[in-house]
This record gives structure tokens, sequence and C-alpha cells, in this order.
């Protein structure tokens, strides 16, 4: 057999993204054992293909070799190693050291070297070629990501049968900041080895599109591309959550029990903020914060009656940045609670964790105010999360207008997070907001995630890809 060409797999549906579901941890005593992956992208992806008989390849969270293919949560998962070189590199250098800040409009300054350009090329080659061992003849591959934005052309080459998908679950950057990237061009083809690609919102395709335009000198019309003799679509597939399932949490009678406990464990507050992020710049935790504290200066907010938990939870440690990011929260968290507490009463519970789902639901129902508050957010699926859980129709949100979601819970406080005298002014009209007003707001917001929901997203986006590939279906055969 031709060496350049792998004997097709047995799945039918093979979907890549950097990281698995689940992190490999060494416990202390050596022993391995599996927790469960942060970020919206595992949040989303999981219940989708719990329910498919497919392959999930990506990364195990650990350098070294990656274990054996594994079925784990009903999965079928094959990991994809990566050497302790290549996760400094490929994954905390030109992933979140350069795409990352660049795609989420420079709030960090991008770094571009050379070398780790280099290692993230070769580090694609590698998922392409997992996930070509897993495709069955003809079969749809999914990819996810910046990390993986190169692996939908390789793919093309080394197996044209396949029905190539691509969604970038962050946003796609203006074309001033995406061209400062020296490898613009080999990014946009790389995507365009996809059918379709598919973004958060439409301004972000709109991004794509003319990325098409200026660093390939593409033809557009419309949402589609000329990408040789191939015609690729971009366009928007808002992400989501599995409502049913966090409804379902929320009812629980123990998560419910739960929820009470916390209110009281912080001494029943009569007003009980919520912010829960990853620990990233991106998020906009210390505006948040420094907001809170004035309105905690200015006498707005009684300390006596009000909490703020922020759950923050571990994120790319090794990153320079995050750990500036992490010193900076933490200061003005303890310069808050140094400024306001008292003997047994503190106004910012600070949470350098993350939990099961039980937990955020039950944090979730406990609170009053969620608060995201992201400079710049693909999504934020915490803010789809809440409004699941409140089967009552209480609470408010307030929502930063540079998230994806903020295009669909128009029943959000919205805020710009710079405006920092709006965000006093917001958080203020939320946490007095009444029943009737929050029922009202909560209810359209409920609609919105009620009817799209991940399992909506994923078939949206498998059906117009079935379509879009449907032009092709001899490509490839033998
Ligand atoms: O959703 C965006 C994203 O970057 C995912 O690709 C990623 O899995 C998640 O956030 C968490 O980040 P990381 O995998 O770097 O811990």
């Amino acid at each position: 057999s031709d060496p350049d060409r792998p004997e097709p797999g047995e799945y039918d549906v093979v979907v890549v993204s950097n990281r698995l579901p689940v992190d490999r941890v060494e416990e202390p005593d050596g022993s391995v054992s599996w927790r469960s992956s942060p970020g919206g992208l595992v949040a989303a992806l999981e219940p989708f293909m719990r329910r498919t008989d497919g392959a999930w390849v990506g990364w195990s969270g650990a350098p070294g070799d990656a274990p054996e293919p594994f079925d784990e949560h009903d999965m079928h998962l094959v990991g994809v190693p990566l050497s302790e070189g290549e996760v400094a590199e490929y994954y905390e250098g030109f992933s979140n050291a350069t795409l990352w800040p660049l795609y989420h409009d420079v709030i960090a300054p991008p770094v571009f070297h050379r070398r780790w350009w280099d290692v993230y090329v070769q580090v694609n080659r590698r998922f392409a070629e997992a996930a070509a061992r897993q495709a069955s003849q003809g079969a749809t591959v999914w990819v996810h990501d910046y990390q993986l934005q190169l692996v939908p052309g390789m793919l093309r080459e080394i197996r044209p049968d396949l029905r190539i998908g691509f969604f970038d679950h962050i946003p796609f950057p203006g074309y001033e900041i995406f061209a400062q990237l020296p490898w613009r061009r080999q990014v946009v083809e790389g995507l365009l080895g996809a059918d379709l690609l598919g973004f958060q919102r439409g301004a972000d395709a709109a991004n794509f599109l003319r990325a098409c335009r200026r660093a390939a000198g593409l033809r557009t019309s419309g949402s589609t591309v000329r990408a040789g003799d191939r015609t690729v679509t971009a366009r928007a597939f808002p992400i989501s959550i599995d409502t049913p399932g966090f409804g379902d949490l929320a009812r629980r009678d123990d998560v419910q029990a739960r929820a009470k406990e916390i209110r009281e464990a912080l001494g029943d507050p009569r007003h009980l903020l919520l912010g829960v992020d990853r620990l990233d710049y991106t998020k906009g935790i210390l505006h948040r914060l420094k907001a809170f504290g004035e309105l905690l200066d200015d006498g707005r907010l009684d300390v006596h009656d009000t909490v703020l938990v922020q759950v923050a939870s571990p994120s790319r440690e090794r990153v320079e940045q995050y750990q500036a990011l992490r010193d900076e929260v933490e200061a003005t968290v303890g310069r808050i609670n140094g400024d306001h507490g008292e003997l047994g009463h503190q106004p910012v519970h600070y949470l350098h964790h993350s939990y099961p789902k039980e937990e955020m639901a039950a944090l979730y129902l406990a609170a009053d105010v969620m608060l995201v508050t992201s400079l710049r957010d693909g999504m934020n699926l915490v803010a789809k999360e809440f409004v699941a859980c409140r089967h009552d129709e209480t609470g408010a949100l307030v929502l930063s207008e540079f998230t994806g979601a903020a295009d669909e819970l128009g029943g959000a406080f919205l805020i710009n997070p710079h405006d920092i005298q709006g965000v006093k002014d917001t958080i203020v009209r939320a946490v007095e907001s009444g029943e009737r007003e929050q029922r009202r707001r909560m209810r359209t917001m409920r609609k919105r995630v009620r009817e799209h929901d991940v399992s909506r997203w994923a078939s949206d986006f498998l059906g117009a890809l079935d379509a879009a590939g449907g032009a092709r279906d001899d490509a490839g055969a033998p």
C-alpha cells in the first residue's frame, strides 16, 4: 500500500481537538487518574460525543507518550503525544502566547517566534495523521479550534475522500489585527482544507472571509470562498450547552440543598454575586473586581449584605501572562478584603479551583447576579449555563457586549467592561432589579438556550457539512 495514503480506519465520525475531554493526572503516589478537562470546548462537545459512535483524537494534557486508545464515559479516545518541548512551543507558545492574544484583539501583546511556528506545523501534522488513521473511507472529520488550524489542509492532502469540517471556538479577529501574523496566508490556506468552516458569530465569519481576500487573494461571494476547484462555506454556528442536562441537575434535590448550604456558609447575604471563569486575561476579572471594590468604597453596595464569589479555575499556568494575571487578581482580592472585611466576614470569596458540574449548578442556583465581564470571548458558555439552571426564572445576568453570548441573550444587563462607571451602574441595577423584571428577562434568555442547545448546534453544523461536502462524494474513491 502507498505509505502516503494510510489505510482507512473504522470510525465514520472523528472529532479532533487539542485536548481530550479528560486530562491525565499523576497522583503523588504515582497512580494515574483522569479528570474532566477545563474550558468551553469540552463542555460543549462531550454531550454530543457521548451519543455518537465516533472517535475523539486529542492530547491527554500531560507531556510524554500518549496513552493507548481507551474508552471513557462512552467515548472512544485516541491520544496524540506531545513532548515537553512541544507543550512549551506548540501549546504554551504558538497557541497560547501567539494566537490566543492575537485572536482576542491583542488584549495582551502576542509573541511571534519562528521556532514556535515550525513546531505548530509539526504538531498539526501529527494530529492530521492521527485523525487519518481513525477515519473510515468517506468519513466525516470535525476539527476544532485555533490550535489546529492547519489540520484541515493537511488532512485533505492525505485523505481526499474525507468530509472535513472545522469549528473555531474563539473569535476570528479583524483583518488589521490578523494581518500581524507572519504566517497569515498559511493559516488561511490550512483552514480552507475544510468543506465547511464554523464560527461563533457572523462577524467572525466575515472577518475570516476578508482575510481570504486580503491574505490569500481569493474571491468570496456571500458566505463562500473559492479555493482552487473547491468552494468552501464560512458561517456562524453559535455554540451552546447541554440545556436539558443542566436543567435536570438544577432540579435535583441534593443540588438545591447544596445551593442553600452555600448561601448559609456565606452568612445568608442579601445579594450574592458570582463570577466563574478560567483564570484568563480575556475574562475581564480585574475590571469586575475594580467595579465591585469601588461600589463598596462608594457605599452603593453594603459590605454587610453583599458577597462576591469568584471561581477562577487554573489555566495555562506556565504561560507568563497567566502568572502575572494570577498575581494581580490575588493582590486585588486581598486589597478589597483587607479594606472592607471584618472578622468572620469577607466580601470576596476567591476560589482557585475547578469544580464538578453539580457544584457549578449549585453555585448558579445560589447566586442572585451572575457577572460575565469578558473583554473578548468567542461565546462564553458560563452565561448560558447560569440561564439554563434558573428554572424559577429569577436571577440577573450582567453580560459583556464583547461575548458571542451577547448576540443571543438579549435579556441580559449588557455592559462594556472597559466602562467601569457603566459596569458599576449596571451591577447596581441588576442587584436592585425586581422579580418582575428578572422574570421577563430570564424568560427570553431561557427560551433561547432551550431552543438552541448543543445538540442542535452539532446537528446544524453536521447537516450543513453534509450538504457542503455533497458535491464531492466521488473524490478520492479507489
Ligand atoms: O474554548 C476555547 C479553549 O481554548 C479550548 O480550545 C480549550 O480546550 C479551552 O479553551 C481551555 O483551554 P486549555 O485547553 O488551554 O486549557
